[in-house]
């Protein structure tokens, strides 16, 4: 598969891992009965798979690797961080406003990747706040 091909594949499947986790951040805090659908429950795990199998095979076909390129360190930890964010705002914290400052905290986490991403800098947006 090509290298555009595969940064496209990549690219929606970031957009549909957003979207999902915003939708599911309001189902849980409206307690909708939508995260019981079973495909809310299969299909983020799928497409997550598809990102982080996009993740590596985009690393492998540039050759830069995390804990060689900085940009690329900042984004897999900060996946880390959108991962964890995203148990407690699904999850794990106990109170309303506990799970909806972790989704919030998560969707800046996002964005920030995304800004990591197209800048190729570990700074992203925060380095318009430096100058
Ligand atoms: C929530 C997680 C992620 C999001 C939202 C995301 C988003 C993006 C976006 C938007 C691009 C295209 C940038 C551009 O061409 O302007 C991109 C490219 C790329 N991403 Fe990700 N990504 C994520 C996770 C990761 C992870 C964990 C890795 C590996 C550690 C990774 C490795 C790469 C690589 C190697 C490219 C290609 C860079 C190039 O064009 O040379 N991504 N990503």
């Amino acid at each position: 598969m090509g290298f555009l091909m595969l940064k496209n594949i990549h690219i929606f499947s970031a957009l549909i891992s957003f979207t999902l986790f915003f939708m599911r951040g309001l189902w849980v805090m409206r307690g909708s009965a939508m995260m019981q659908q079973k495909w809310v429950k299969i299909v983020p795990h799928i497409n997550d798979t598809i990102l982080l199998g996009t993740a590596i095979a985009l690393m492998i076909s540039i050759g830069q690797y995390p804990f060689v390129e900085a940009w690329l360190t900042v984004k897999l930890l900060a996946l880390v961080a959108y991962i964890c964010l995203g148990i407690e705002a699904l999850g794990l914290a106990k109170s309303d406003i506990g799970r909806s400052l972790a989704w919030l905290a998560a969707l800046i986490v996002f964005l920030f990747i995304v800004s990591v991403a197209i800048t190729q800098s570990p700074f992203g947006f925060l380095y318009s706040f430096m100058l």
